[in-house]
């Protein structure tokens, strides 16, 4: 398989839960909150995050089946957090994931709930798995514990923090820096570790797949920010321009450009070489972090 067929197939497989878990859900709970909630999380989307979770479990031997619950769990988490940053009283979007944005459709209450039903909905995904892992109850909490973590005050709250309290203002490198590894970086760092703690993977492989993640995360948001400069709505599916017309502090409004592809350059390769133990088992990894890199939408 190449990359383009393997990544192809592991979103589908996300994709496949995620529809038969909201159409249960829609089944059983308050239609109009549910219908709400799966428009977003069935919009679409790279599908990123999950991904990186079934291919990290891949390459340590841990089944598909078995970790599907967190790769829809960050899923939920990572849509959610896109419906907030969307709100008027945030980034105030109208396109995502090619469509209107979640508040557009159903207005901001519902969007706001919406949100936050995502997020406590992937906590009950987890909590329920733990309880149901067996053997595997401590790997299964000790992985929903970092989710949990990744996505909170410490985590990516505290990245979008972070970026509405730098609008408009001219920011510290650093402070750039740790504001990506926050807002973006958290969430994608969770879906590798997520994985590598459930399948109880050794130190030396979690300190290598920790410094990938680290460098991934960097990486999508620095190429997030040059893509909210040089492509389009309708590449993108979500709205552009979107950060200068905030006055947001980006690797693109710091830097510039050029530099801002150089960093961006310089993060991959260092992600790439992180994953040098691995050897041919970590191809897939490897081409995730160029794909991050040279993505289009
Ligand atoms: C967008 O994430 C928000 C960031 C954290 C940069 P993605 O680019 O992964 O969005 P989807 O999931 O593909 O829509
Ligand atoms: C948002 O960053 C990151 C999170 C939602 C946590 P952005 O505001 O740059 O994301 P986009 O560009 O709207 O997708
Ligand atoms: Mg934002
Ligand atoms: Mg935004
Ligand atoms: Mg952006």
């Amino acid at each position: 398989m190449n990359f383009n067929e393997e990544m192809a197939s592991l979103a589908s497989q996300v994709e496949a839960y995620l529809e038969g878990y909201f159409e249960r859900l829609l089944e059983t709970s308050e239609k109009s909150l549910i219908q709400s909630m799966r428009y977003s999380v069935m919009a679409g989307g790279k599908r990123i995050r999950p991904v990186l979770v079934l291919a990290v479990a891949k390459v340590l031997d841990v089944g598909t089946k078995e970790i599907l619950p967190f790769a829809a769990a960050i899923e939920m988490i990572h849509t959610y957090s896109l419906i907030h940053d969307d709100l008027p009283a945030m980034d105030d979007d109208e396109y995502r994931r090619g469509k209107l944005t979640n508040h557009m459709v159903y207005g901001q209450a519902l969007a706001i709930l919406a949100g936050d039903a995502l997020l406590n909905e992937a906590l009950e995904l987890l909590m329920k798995n733990a309880l149901d892992a067996r053997d595997k109850m401590k790997n299964a909490l000790a992985a929903a514990y970092i989710v949990a973590n990744a996505a909170g005050k410490d985590g990516m709250i505290a990245g979008q923090v972070i970026d509405m309290e730098s609008e408009g203002k001219t920011i510290e490198a650093e402070t750039l820096k740790r504001m990506h590894r926050k807002k973006t970086g958290a969430l994608l760092k969770a879906s590798v570790l997520a994985p590598a703690v459930y399948a109880s993977a050794p130190d030396q492989i979690l300190n290598a797949l920790t410094e990938y993640a680290d460098s991934i995360g960097i990486a999508f948001q620095i190429k997030d920010d040059i893509l909210d400069v040089e492509s389009s709505t309708e590449a993108l599916g979500k709205s552009v321009g979107s950060d200068a017309r905030n006055h947001k502090t980006t690797y693109v409004s710091l830097f510039g450009l050029e530099k801002a592809k150089m960093l961006l350059h310089e993060v991959t390769q260092n992600a790439v070489s992180t994953l040098l133990p691995f050897g041919e088992k970590a191809w897939f990894l490897k081409e995730t972090a160029q794909y991050i890199a040279s993505r289009i939408n």
